[in-house]
Parts: structure tokens; sequence; C-alpha cells
């Protein structure tokens, strides 16, 4: 497959940028072609400017968005790994969304509905926390974490096998703790499309 790998981390040298790296590892080895697209890396403009979002409103691809888009419809497998803040993506991925997903393109409204128009058959969406997994049982506050994009944004578009990775507590996890999680994250890229 054809899988663009999202990163929305601003340190190099982070945890999700190791992640970001087994999951590409994984994904090689099993012949799948890969492209990453660094939001911070390509510092990538977040804000939807009301120039942009008029030109979108008229029917009209900005050039910024055309050349987004280019990545994201290359792919036919798409993953996302970056840091849960404030209960939700970064806000450079959030702005992304808001860039490359149009009407149109993303999805279209029909007589019978919302349809999404993604030619993207797999997502997996590898998703960082600092807080406690027990925390997050506890309050039945999991969903929240991953719904707005794996449900709100993912599977609105059209894309119908999603898969999931929280992990949590990452600040204090142990060496041994990261490598487990580094090898499980290199076998889902290397059984991406299982
Ligand atoms: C701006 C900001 C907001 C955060 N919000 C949350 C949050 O809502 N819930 C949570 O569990 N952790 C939150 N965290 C902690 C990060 O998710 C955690 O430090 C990160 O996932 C660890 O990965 P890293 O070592 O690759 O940065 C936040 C961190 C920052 C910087």
């Amino acid at each position: 497959m054809r899988v663009l790998l999202v990163y929305a981390h601003p340190y190099p040298n982070s945890f999700n940028n190791a992640m970001l790296q087994a999951c590409e590892r994984g994904l090689k080895t099993s012949g799948h072609e890969v492209r990453i697209k660094d939001l911070y890396q390509e510092n990538f403009d977040p804000v939807l400017r009301a120039e942009h979002l008029a030109e979108l409103q008229r029917g009209v691809i900005p050039e910024k968005i055309a050349h987004e888009q280019e990545a994201l419809l290359w792919a036919d497998g798409i993953v996302f790994v970056y840091p849960l803040w404030w209960f939700d993506r970064p806000a450079i991925l959030k702005g992304w969304f808001d860039h490359v997903l149009t009407n149109g393109t993303a999805f279209e409204y029909s007589p019978e509905g919302v349809k999404g128009l993604l030619p993207i058959k797999r997502a997996l969406v590898l998703i960082t926390a600092g807080g406690d997994e027990e925390y997050f049982r506890k309050t039945d506050a999991e969903h929240l974490i991953y719904r707005p994009v794996t449900d709100g944004t993912l599977a609105f578009c059209g894309i119908k096998h999603i898969k999931h990775r929280i992990y949590y507590n990452v600040p204090s996890l142990s060496d041994e703790q990261r490598q487990t999680i580094l090898q499980e994250i290199e076998d889902l890229g290397r059984h991406f499309d299982a």
C-alpha cells in the first residue's frame, strides 16, 4: 500500500519520533511505500485563514490546500502519530485536517446524507498521553481521546478500517516499557493491511 505517516510533535528526539520511526520500519519491512508528513518540520501554518476559507466556499481549492491534498490523495493508507494535548490532537494537526478535508474532496453532502469520499482504505492512530490509564478508564473518558479523530474525522471521510492505540503515562515509562511499545508499533506497521 501507499502509506502516508502524518507526524505532529515539535521535538525530533521525542518518544513520538521513536514511534514514527518504528512504524516506518514495520511498514517498509512489509514492502509498503511510505511518505512522511512532518508538520512541524514543514512549518505548516494550521490557521485556516479567511481568504482560503472564502476560496473553498466558492469551490476553488487554494494552492496551499492543493499542495497538502496531493500528499493525502496519494495514499491508500494513513497513520497518525501525535501526543494528546488537552484531550485533543495538537493544533498543528487539527489545522491540517481543517485544510485538507474539504467538502467535495474528503466528503460530500448527498440526498442520502453525508458521504465520505477519501479513497484511503486503512488508518492507524497512535496517541501518547501523560495521564494514567486507570484514570481514563475510571472516568469513562478514554473514548474522548480518540473518537474525534477516528469517528468524527476519519470515518466521516469514508475510511472503513481504523485502528487506534493509546499509550498512557508516557513521561514516566521505563526504557524497557518504551522498547515494548516500540516493538508493538513496529508490528502494527508490519501488519498494517492485515
Ligand atoms: C500542551 C500540552 C497538553 C497536554 N494535555 C494532556 C492531556 O490532556 N492529557 C494527558 O494525558 N496528557 C497531556 N499532556 C501530556 C502529553 O500527552 C505527554 O507529555 C506526551 O504524550 C508524551 O510524549 P512525548 O514524550 O513524545 O512528548 C499534555 C502535554 C502538553 C505539552
